[in-house]
């Protein structure tokens, strides 16, 4: 069987790339460590969609977990041809005030699977047809972000790596796209300690339409959804990096 890889499937917006890719007519592999509500989620698109979904249970922050569960996917007998890597997370406050260890297993998720994954993946990637990789960054991506220090830098290295990748692979037929999403209405906020900071009071996204802009543009290096946080990307490319970083942990103070 071939089928779409999608982390972080439980929730938010990698539950919407689920529905959204099981509508294009897409196979699925879900993983995140919440296997209910993967199976809930995997029973609604199969009888809804007609497609096959498989559900694994890992946690992505654990080194070893890439590998593993490529070998899980692999003893399933399942092709992939598609990966969104989107599993990830946040946390506020100041790097000396938070935990190391959480902070650590944000750079494993975010950046070492993400990274690994991918390096995994890619052969299967190239001898399937029309397969993309979509890498979840965020519009944290393009600037140093205060009181967030570690989450903005590991979005940098997603949005910084999948540009180069990008060039890297369309001679291979692997299309790979940046989605670079601002404040999205999930369960991000309340993990990240961050719903009342001005950057998620000043209005969120719906997943719905997060998602409907990665997978319309999936063949683009950097995707950006909504208008405002484009112009927010495009202002901060203009101005000097004292301000945008500034401006960046006044939104999340
Ligand atoms: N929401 C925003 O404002 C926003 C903005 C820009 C970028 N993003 C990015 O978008 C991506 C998705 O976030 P979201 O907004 O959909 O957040 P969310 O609602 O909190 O969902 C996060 C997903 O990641 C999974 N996950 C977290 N830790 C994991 C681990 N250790 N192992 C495996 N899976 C794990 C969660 O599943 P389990 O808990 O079941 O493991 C969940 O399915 C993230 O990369 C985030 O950085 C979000």
């Amino acid at each position: 069987m071939q089928a779409v890889m999608v982390t972080g499937a439980s929730a938010g917006i990698g539950e919407e790339f689920a529905r959204q890719l099981a509508a294009e007519g897409h196979n699925l592999v879900l993983v995140a460590r919440r296997l209910e509500k993967m199976q809930a989620l995997a029973a609604t698109l199969s009888q809804t969609h007609g497609v096959q979904v498989h559900c694994l249970e890992a946690d992505l922050a654990d080194s070893g977990s890439a590998a593993q569960l490529v070998e899980r996917v692999q003893s399933a007998g399942i092709r992939i041809s598609g990966l969104v890597n989107n599993a990830g997370f946040g946390d506020r406050g100041h790097v000396g005030a938070l935990s190391l260890e959480r902070q650590l297993n944000m750079v494993q998720l975010n950046v070492t699977t993400l990274m690994e994954l991918t390096w995994r993946l890619l052969p299967q990637l190239r001898e399937a047809s029309e397969a993309f990789i979509i890498n979840v960054a965020s519009t944290a991506a393009f600037q140093a972000g205060p009181n967030m220090a570690v989450y903005y830098a590991s979005k940098a290295f997603v949005l910084s790596f999948s540009e180069a990748l990008h060039e890297e692979e369309k001679g291979n037929g692997v299309a790979v796209s940046a989605l670079c999403p601002g404040a999205t209405a999930s369960e991000f906020a309340s993990e990240a300690n961050m719903t009342h900071t001005l950057l998620f009071k000043a209005g969120t996204m719906t997943p719905q339409a997060v998602v409907r802009k990665a997978l319309a543009s999936r063949k683009r290096a950097i995707v950006i959804p909504g208008l405002k946080n484009r112009i927010l990307v495009w202002l901060g490319k203009i101005s000097p990096r004292i301000i945008t970083r500034r401006l960046a942990g006044l939104l999340q103070a």
